[in-house]
């Protein structure tokens, strides 16, 4: 950190939040709020005089409530800037009647309480977002009594217990009576690998290590100590782990393998009784310990959601940001020019997130020095004279990569085109066909459904996959050799949003007995949520299928991911059921209906045309 602030080339922008970003690869704008500190950085010294006269006192974040701080503090030791700085929510203000000591005796003059936030603007070519993650809260976890026994703290709450700068300068002390203790637990697992609502349900990766280098540093401290570690199962993978974890058993730390059900307190002594089902034995114990340290997993950070809404990224069902391809590019996100690093993308440890870090560094770098970049042959254009500027394809884009139309000038909308990513969302909502795919043209992805269904269409499965899941999910089956119907005919789109309602009944009108769209699971879409469209478009068909008279169930949707190989042979074999309960008369009638709907379209537009020209 002090590196980074003393770089020449880097801008350290602490206190401050981001704003709006807007724009593009290459052209991001960034509007960040530098945030009212009330003490000049680059004049105060740190020397203390100011927090030494403050008559305030609140719980200090840093040291987990566990001592106070003053209304203007020193937010760490190592901060950088190594500045004071005046929270303002606390401060009685600079009314000489109620305050204003910290200002008389600061000798630099470097508290103004009129300071204000300011709007910085920046441009930039690439961003990282690097926004890291927050710990979980285990005070829903009653049964562990944390919040009501003392002697119950959380992981956090150990680091500045036994930190030299912590509250108690390194003495590790139990908050009940202030001494040291003789026995401790640690309770693995607070919020991760959780089924039963509570918590989440991945491992947190970072929470069994930590833990064993907590026993090692009692030990170290402590020779003597008792210390239990109560775990469902201890993943110590990774370079060195493994001998860290033996050492710690070396040093006579037990590991029991049950999580335990209850604890309780002892009026007289505080000690802790917790009662465990001691998986590897099968017999049920009862610990005494005089404290108690929960491993408390990760979740991310609360407001992720605005991180996501800024650069519009997509986050995966745990909440994490996604990444644009987890083998070939995991630290890119799905928008071009954005990356991520750190614990924003996923629960990691320090290394692993330096070695993000590094990655991000350097995938950033390669586009600043190119100074240019390729984007995909698979953008989307509009053409201006289908466009009646309903402006559907700028809401519907997931990159914000389209601007607008302006209806009064008559203009037609924009692509930006190194913003779009090409998932073809736009396309298949402009019910004007003014959106042309490259690639994937209407024209071109119409001629497969010919193609598929010229010969003996009532066979066929027609299936739309997405590139990413589905298409990859029916690879996998291939490759793991599962049995699937041969009548299975797909049609690849890069993303499910490309499937225009029109492909759909295409097909039906050719004598398809079943239509299949597939894509990613909801919060797996490529295309940030572009697969929403999908969803809501599918709505729309089934309705419109029902009030003609065919059957919706004929229009299947299913979310197959790219793992999920046993899933597509097993949709498919249900597909092949379904195509044999399709008659041909049901077929017959389909293909009527649709024909006249499509006749009367047709003479609808014939008659417009004539009233134009008239
Ligand atoms: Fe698969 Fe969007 S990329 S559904």
């Amino acid at each position: 950190m002090m590196d980074v602030g003393r770089h020449p080339r880097i801008e350290l922008m602490t206190n401050s939040e981001v704003e709006s970003i807007a724009g593009f690869v290459g052209n991001f704008n960034v509007t960040v709020r530098k945030k009212a500190r009330y003490v000049d950085p680059n004049e105060c010294t740190a020397c203390a005089e100011c927090t030494k006269v403050c008559p305030v006192a609140v719980p200090d974040e840093y040291q987990q409530g566990f001592s106070s701080r003053r209304a203007i503090y020193l937010p760490f030791p190592q901060a950088v800037p190594s500045s004071y700085v005046l929270n303002m929510n606390d401060c009685l203000g600079n009314n000489p009647i109620a305050c204003g000591k910290c200002a008389e005796v600061c000798e630099k003059h470097c508290i103004n309480y009129d300071d204000q936030d300011e709007l910085v603007n920046i441009e930039a070519g690439v961003v990282i977002a690097a926004t890291g993650m927050e710990v979980y809260d285990p005070t829903e976890y009653d049964e562990y009594g944390y919040t009501r026994f003392d002697n119950v703290i959380t992981s956090m709450e150990f680091e500045r217990l036994i930190c030299a700068g912590g509250p108690t300068g390194g003495h590790f002390l139990r908050p009940s009576d202030r001494k040291t203790p003789k026995s401790i637990g640690f309770i693995q697992c607070i919020g991760s690998r959780s089924r039963d609502g509570r918590g989440n349900p991945y491992c947190s990766n970072i929470c069994c290590m930590n833990t064993v280098k907590d026993t090692l540093l009692l030990c170290d401290h402590y020779p003597g100590i008792e210390a239990k570690v109560f775990y469902m199962d201890m993943r110590a993978f990774g370079k060195g782990f493994e001998d860290l974890y033996m050492r710690s058993k070396e040093e006579g730390v037990k590991y029991i393998r049950g999580i335990p059900g209850e604890i309780t307190k002892d009026a007289q002594t505080d000690n802790l009784t917790l009662t465990v089902e001691n998986t590897t034995t099968g017999r049920r114990e009862e610990h005494e310990l005089e404290m108690l340290v929960l491993a408390q997993g990760v979740i991310p950070r609360r407001d992720g959601e605005q991180v996501k809404k800024l650069l519009t990224l997509s986050t995966t069902s745990d909440g994490f940001i996604m990444e644009s391809h987890p083998k070939l590019k995991p630290v890119d996100a799905p928008t071009k020019g954005v990356f991520i690093a750190g614990c924003v993308e996923s629960p990691k440890d320090v290394k692993d997130s330096v070695t993000q870090a590094s990655a991000a560094a350097a995938r950033a770098s390669i586009l600043l020095n190119a100074g240019k970049t390729k984007i995909e042959a698979i953008t989307s254009r509009i053409d201006p004279a289908r466009c009646n500027f309903c402006g559907i394809c700028a809401q519907v884009c997931p990159y914000n990569a389209i601007i607008a139309p302006d209806r009064k000038a008559e203009k037609a909308p924009t692509v930006i085109q190194a913003a779009c990513a090409g998932c073809g969302a736009c396309a298949a909502e402009c019910a004007q066909d003014a959106i042309i795919m490259r690639h994937f043209r209407d024209e071109q992805i119409m001629a497969q459904i010919e193609a598929i269904l010229e010969i003996n269409p009532h066979q066929h499965l027609l299936t739309f996959a997405c590139n990413w899941c589905s298409y990859a999910g029916g690879d996998n089956a291939g490759t793991a050799r599962l049995q699937y119907p041969t009548t299975c005919r797909l049609i690849r789109t890069m993303c499910s949003g490309r499937v225009d309602e029109k492909f759909v009944i295409h097909a039906f009108r050719l004598g398809a007995p079943i239509v299949l769209v597939s894509g990613c699971h909801f919060s797996d879409c490529h295309y940030i949520n572009a697969v929403h469209w999908t969803q809501k478009r599918m709505d729309r068909l089934w309705n419109k299928l029902d009030k003609l008279g065919i059957r919706p169930e004929r229009l299947r949707l299913e979310w197959i991911s790219a793992a999920e190989g046993q899933k597509f042979a097993k949709v498919m074999r249900e597909l092949e059921a379904g195509v044999k309960e399709v008659s041909e008369e049901e077929i017959a009638h389909t293909m009527m209906v649709l024909a006249e709907e499509e006749a009367k379209r047709e003479e609808k537009i014939s008659r417009r045309m004539v009233g134009v020209e008239g």
